[in-house]
C-alpha cells in the first residue's frame, strides 16, 4: 500500500506525528475551548489529552497567551512566559481563519528551562570575569595620588625614560597588585610608543615548570627532532618579541636562571635542538612575593632589577584609601550588573557590615578584599530569576552576609589575646556554628582550636540571651 497525503489525517497520522514533536501544541476555538492538544502539552499539564479536550484552556494553562490572541486576533511571537512552578516556556500563538472568518487560535510552546539556566550561568560567568579584570589604566588605580604615587611614577620611568626601556622587578605580597602593575606598564609603553599597539604581553608563571627540560622548551622553543616527537615550536621569548615578558613568581626560576641570563645578555636565543640564533627584543618584568635579591643569581638579579617597584600591603594603606578601594569594588559590581541586566543597580552596606569589612585582616590583600566584597554582595543580592522586569534594584548588605573567613582571620590575629572576651567576631562565629547545629560545648571546643579561650557556659549564656532578645 502506498502512503498518500490524505492518509495523514484520515488515519490520524498527523496526531501521532505531532505527539512526537518536542514542542507543546494547543488549539482552541474562539471561546477558548480546547479542540486539540498534543502529548507534550497534556504531559506538561500533568493530565491526558482526553481529559483536556472540550474544556476551557485556563483550566490547564491559567496564563495562556492564546487568550490574548482570541481577544486581539493577532499573532504573538516568542513571548517568554513563566508558567506555574519553575517551568519557563517560549510561546508563539496564532489566530486561525477559515476563509476570512476567525474561528480560533493555536499555540506552539517550547520548554526553555535548560537554555534559560545555561543563559543564567553564562551571565554569571561574564559577571565574574568583569569583576576580576585588572584595572588597565593608571587613573582607575586607587592610591594613584597616595600610597602608589611614587611607585607609579617609577613604573612609568621603567619604559618611558629617554634612555630607553628597562627591565624591572615588582615585589609585593600576594594580591597587592603586581599583575595589575605589569599590565599598567604594558599599556603605558604602548601609549608612549615604546612598543607597538599590537605588541604582545606574555605572562609566565615560573612556578608552573617543575622540569627544567620542559621549561627550556617552553621558554626558548624547539626545533623538529630536538627530542623524540618534538615539533617546531616558538618559545615564550619569541612570542613576546617586540613586547613584554612578564615572569610571575620569578623566585621559582631556579633551574633555568643561567639560560635566561644568557638570553638577556646576548639579546639572542636558540631554540632547543636548533643551531640558528634568533634576535629578541623583549622588556622583562619579573614579579615576586619574595625579595629577589636573595633568590636569584646576582648577575641575573642585576640585569632585571634596573628598577625595583614595591607594592604596599593592604594593611599599610591609609584608612581613606581602604574606603576608596571599598567603594571602588562596589561600583565595579554595580556597573557590571547594570551592564549585564540593563537595570539600575545599587548596593548599600550597613554601617556595621562596612565597619566589619574595613577592620578585618586580609592576608591576601587587595585580591581578598575584593573577593570578600563581591562575595558579600552575592550573598545579599536577589537571584537572577527574581529580577523579572524590575528596572531598579537596591541590595542592602548586612553583617550576616559577610563570609566567615574574615572573622576567622581576625581571631587568628588575636590568638594570644587571652583576655579577649566575647567580642563581635566571636559572637558571629558562635551564631554561625549554632546555625550549623552545634551546641555550646562543641562551639567552645571549636573556638579553643582556634586559640580562643572561651568556656562553654559563656557560649551557652550568650546563645540564651540572644534567643531572649529575639523574642
Ligand atoms: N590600587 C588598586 N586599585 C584598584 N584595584 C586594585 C589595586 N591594586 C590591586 N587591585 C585589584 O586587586 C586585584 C588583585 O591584584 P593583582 O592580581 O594584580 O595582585 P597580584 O599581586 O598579582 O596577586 P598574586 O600575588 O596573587 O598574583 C585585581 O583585581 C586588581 O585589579
Ligand atoms: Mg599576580
Amino acid at each position: 500500500m502506498e502512503l498518500k497525503y490524505s492518509d495523514l489525517y484520515e488515519n490520524k497520522l498527523f496526531e501521532r506525528i505531532l505527539d512526537r514533536d518536542n514542542d507543546g501544541i494547543n488549539v482552541v476555538n474562539k471561546e477558548g475551548i480546547l479542540v486539540y492538544v498534543n502529548k507534550v502539552s497534556s504531559d506538561y499539564a500533568n493530565t491526558t489529552k482526553e481529559k483536556m479536550l472540550g474544556k476551557h484552556i485556563t483550566e490547564f494553562y491559567p496564563a495562556a497567551v492564546l487568550l490574548k490572541v482570541l481577544e486581539n486576533k493577532h499573532a504573538i511571537l516568542d513571548k517568554k512566559i513563566h508558567y506555574v512552578g519553575e517551568k519557563i516556556y517560549v510561546v508563539s500563538s496564532y489566530p486561525i481563519y477559515i476563509g476570512n472568518q476567525f474561528v480560533g487560535a493555536f499555540s506552539v510552546f517550547k520548554d526553555i528551562q535548560e537554555i534559560d539556566e545555561l543563559n543564567k550561568k553564562i551571565k554569571l560567568l561574564e559577571l565574574h570575569l568583569t569583576l576580576n579584570k585588572p584595572e588597565n589604566d593608571i587613573l582607575s588605580v586607587i592610591g594613584n595620588s597616595g600610597s602608589l604615587k611614587e611607585v607609579l611614577i617609577k613604573a612609568k620611568r621603567t619604559v618611558g625614560s629617554l634612555g630607553g626601556p628597562r627591565h624591572s622587578i615588582i615585589i609585593g605580597e600576594s594580591g597587592t597588585g603586581k599583575t595589575m602593575l605589569a599590565n599598567l606598564i604594558y599599556n603605558y609603553a604602548k601609549k608612549v610608543g615604546v612598543i607597538d599597539n599590537d605588541a604582545p604581553f606574555i605572562e609566565i608563571n615560573c612556578a608552573q615548570f617543575t622540569n627544567p627540560d620542559i621549561a627550556a622548551v617552553e621558554i626558548f622553543g624547539s626545533e623538529e627532532g630536538a627530542y623524540t616527537g618534538s615539533k617546531q615550536k616558538k618559545g615564550l621569548f619569541e612570542q613576546a618579541n617586540g613586547g613584554i615578558l612578564f615572569l610571575d613568581e620569578a623566585h621559582t626560576l631556579e633551574h633555568y636562571q643561567n639560560l635566561l641570563l644568557k638570553a638577556i645578555e646576548s639579546g639572542k636565543i636558540r631554540r632547543v635542538g636548533g643551531s640558528k640564533e634568533i634576535g629578541i627584543d623583549v622588556i622583562i618584568i619579573a614579579a615576586s612575593t619574595k625579595n629577589l635579591k636573595d633568590e636569584l643569581l646576582p648577575e641575573l638579579y642585576q640585569r632585571l632589577a634596573q628598577y625595583e617597584l614595591y607594592l604596599p600591603t593592604l594593611k599599610e594603606r591609609s584608612k581613606d584609601e581602604k574606603e576608596l578601594l571599598f567603594s571602588h569594588f562596589i561600583h565595579r559590581y554595580e556597573n557590571a550588573v547594570k551592564k549585564l541586566h540593563n537595570i539600575d543597580y545599587k548596593v548599600i552596606f550597613s554601617d556595621e557590615s562596612k565597619n566589619d569589612l574595613l577592620t578585618a585582616v586580609y592576608p591576601r590583600n587587595i585580591r581578598q578584599f575584593r573577593d570578600v566584597i563581591n562575595y558579600s554582595i552575592d550573598a545579599a543580592a536577589p537571584l537572577i530569576s527574581d529580577i523579572d522586569d524590575k528596572k531598579e534594584i537596591t541590595t542592602i548588605v548586612e553583617t550576616k552576609h559577610l563570609p566567615f573567613e574574615i572573622f576567622d582571620d581576625r581571631i587568628a590575629e588575636n590568638k594570644n589575646d587571652n583576655k579577649a572576651k566575647l567580642n563581635k567576631s566571636v559572637k558571629h562565629i558562635i551564631l554561625s556554628l549554632n546555625k550549623e547545629g552545634l551546641g555550646p560545648r562543641k562551639i567552645a571546643n571549636r573556638l579553643k582550636e582556634k586559640g580562643y579561650n572561651i568556656e562553654y557556659y559563656q557560649v551557652a549564656y550568650f546563645l540564651k540571651k540572644n534567643e531572649q532578645n529575639k523574642s
